[in-house]
């Protein structure tokens, strides 16, 4: 019997495609329509502590090879996702989904991780250190020792299943340098990529940036960072140690960008752009068109492929 199931960290999962965090997750609305969806979890847009507007508009624009952001992490606060998660896992006490937080400063994650740790939360947490949209803000997944130091204040007291989502990476010299800092910490998971941060798209008839926050700065997703995503995903998956599991994010429109993320090593899988494009319908498309692949190779499971990527001699 063909499956598309995933396990990490023990939890079961019915398919391994899920949506991205920031991408229709913000309201209940958005999550009740993933829960009423195929896909295997949700994850919840970043929270910061308190409610936030995000970036001015115009902030999102469609592209031709997927899409172009500076959205600033417009969300609800903690408060209302930690409530949704948790009326959620009462009325469905055997799945597991992820609750991603994204302070913007250590003080509002270990905050928000206590709060969370001293609820009845049981799910996972995705520690956002990615995001390249706020102001003022780098993105903390570039800083090695930042990340270290976020890392050994938070496993000090968090004890639940958490994991982090990271920027792309584009050396292998920091490939080296972030799977070393990871594999000192107790991680469930790694999700890779974000977006990649700080692109800029320029209208040429009009001689304007497309959108208004950062002077036009924002980040890439879609087809175009599929390349960039598969090398993370691999590129993670050679170096971590086998108990931090990899989800892949980038540019997955099709079973076989869903393929071929798999191949590179990854456990579970977040759409966004396309997600966005296509709404939860997405989840059926892509599941059958990766069911007709894993059919036509031979494959019965996921666990017959992942990484398993041959490179040539
Ligand atoms: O701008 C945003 O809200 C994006 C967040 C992210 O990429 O993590």
């Amino acid at each position: 019997m063909l499956t598309l199931a995933t396990t990490i960290a023990d939890r079961h999962f019915k398919t391994c495609l899920m949506n991205a965090a920031g991408v229709r997750c913000q309201s209940d609305r958005d999550l009740n329509a993933l829960i009423n969806s195929n896909a295997g979890a949700y994850v919840t847009k970043s929270a910061t502590p308190a409610y936030r507007a995000g970036n001015p508009e115009p902030r999102m624009k469609m592209i031709p090879q997927g899409s172009f952001n500076s959205m600033g992490l417009p969300n609800n606060g903690l408060d209302y996702y930690l409530d949704f998660v948790l009326k959620d896992q009462a009325k469905r006490p055997d799945a597991t989904n992820f609750l991603s937080i994204a302070g913007t400063s250590l003080a509002d994650n270990l905050a928000m991780l206590h709060q969370i740790q001293d609820s009845a939360y049981n799910g996972f947490v995705e520690l956002n250190l990615s995001c390249p949209n706020v102001p003022g803000h780098p993105q903390q997944g570039y800083d090695f020792d930042a990340t270290k130091e976020t890392l050994t204040a938070v496993f000090d007291f968090y004890t639940k299943p958490l994991g982090v989502k990271l920027p792309p990476y584009f050396d292998l010299a920091h490939f080296d340098q972030i799977a070393a800092v990871l594999n000192q910490f107790p991680l469930t998971f790694v999700t890779t990529i974000n977006s990649v941060g700080n692109g800029l798209i320029v209208n040429y008839e009009t001689e304007t940036v497309a959108i208004k926050p950062k002077g036009g700065f924002g980040g890439l997703g879609g087809a175009s960072v599929k390349p960039t995503a598969l090398a993370n995903v691999r590129a993670l998956s050679q170096r971590l140690n086998p108990s931090i599991a990899v989800i892949g994010v980038g540019g997955i429109m099709s079973g076989r960008d869903a393929f071929e993320h798999i191949l590179c090593g990854a456990s579970m899988l977040q759409i966004g752009t396309q997600f966005g494009y296509e709404g939860t319908k997405i989840f059926d498309r892509v599941a059958h068109e990766l069911d007709d692949i894993m059919a036509l190779k031979g494959y019965a499971s996921l666990d017959d492929f992942r990484g398993k990527l041959k490179t040539i001699n």
